[in-house]
């Protein structure tokens, strides 16, 4: 099977984008990052891009999103993208991008959907409300993007438990140790073709 090649898109540290870096390196995933997009200048995950040789690119903060899609567009053209992953990414794609790459881009999300999700919910305060609501469990998701926030087909979900002296800080910590696991493993099925899409439900094959 060909490997596919994968743009990340982040927007902070990009944690997640490392763990796919290192799993592509270990030949776990059959696949290559091709490009890693910012929308944020100072963005870390553009620094691992550059420590790693692979081609960064920061996606100015233009006003006109038409603009911003041409551009990007572009890029994922001239790089053959099979696959987009969101790994922090906090911007919306527009609507025309999402028609074009359906499912074909995976969002990871640092709670268990549809609990604390949708437009607003990144970072700290996903899990501040998850603490604050008293939730006994948590997790994280990997979902297909549609046009909405946080919508799409759940490809992969898993737990961590919330103990009662859990801070917001101490949630994050131990949920993003488990995105960076089914991120890779979700990475690794889809550039398998293990993953079968059937209106709002994924067969893993
Ligand atoms: C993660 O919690 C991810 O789920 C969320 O943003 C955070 C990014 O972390 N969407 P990192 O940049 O991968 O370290």
């Amino acid at each position: 099977m060909p490997e596919k090649n994968i743009a990340v898109l982040i927007s902070g540290s990009g944690t997640n984008l490392q763990a796919l870096i290192d799993a592509v390196k270990s030949g776990r995933i059959n696949g290559k990052i091709k490009i890693i997009i910012s929308n944020n200048k100072e963005a870390y995950g553009l620094k691992r891009a550059s420590n790693e040789g692979i081609k960064g690119f920061y996606l100015g903060n233009n006003s006109e999103e038409n603009k911003e899609d041409e551009i990007l567009l572009e890029i994922l053209k001239k790089e053959n993208i099979d696959l987009i992953v969101l790994a922090g990414y906090l911007k919306i794609l527009s609507e025309n991008i999402v028609d074009k790459y359906k499912n074909k881009i995976i969002n990871i999300h640092p709670s268990l959907i549809p609990s604390f999700c949708g437009k607003n919910y990144y970072g700290i305060k996903v899990h501040q409300e998850a603490v604050d609501y008293g939730v006994k469990i948590s997790g994280a998701t990997t979902h297909f993007v549609d046009e909405k926030t946080d919508s799409g087909p759940i490809i992969m979900q898993k737990t961590v438990k919330v103990n009662y002296e859990d801070t917001a800080e101490i949630l994050q910590k131990k949920v993003l140790k488990i995105e960076h696991e089914i991120l890779v493993e979700t990475v690794m099925l889809f550039c398998d073709d293990k993953i079968k899409v059937d209106g709002r439900k994924v067969k893993i094959k």
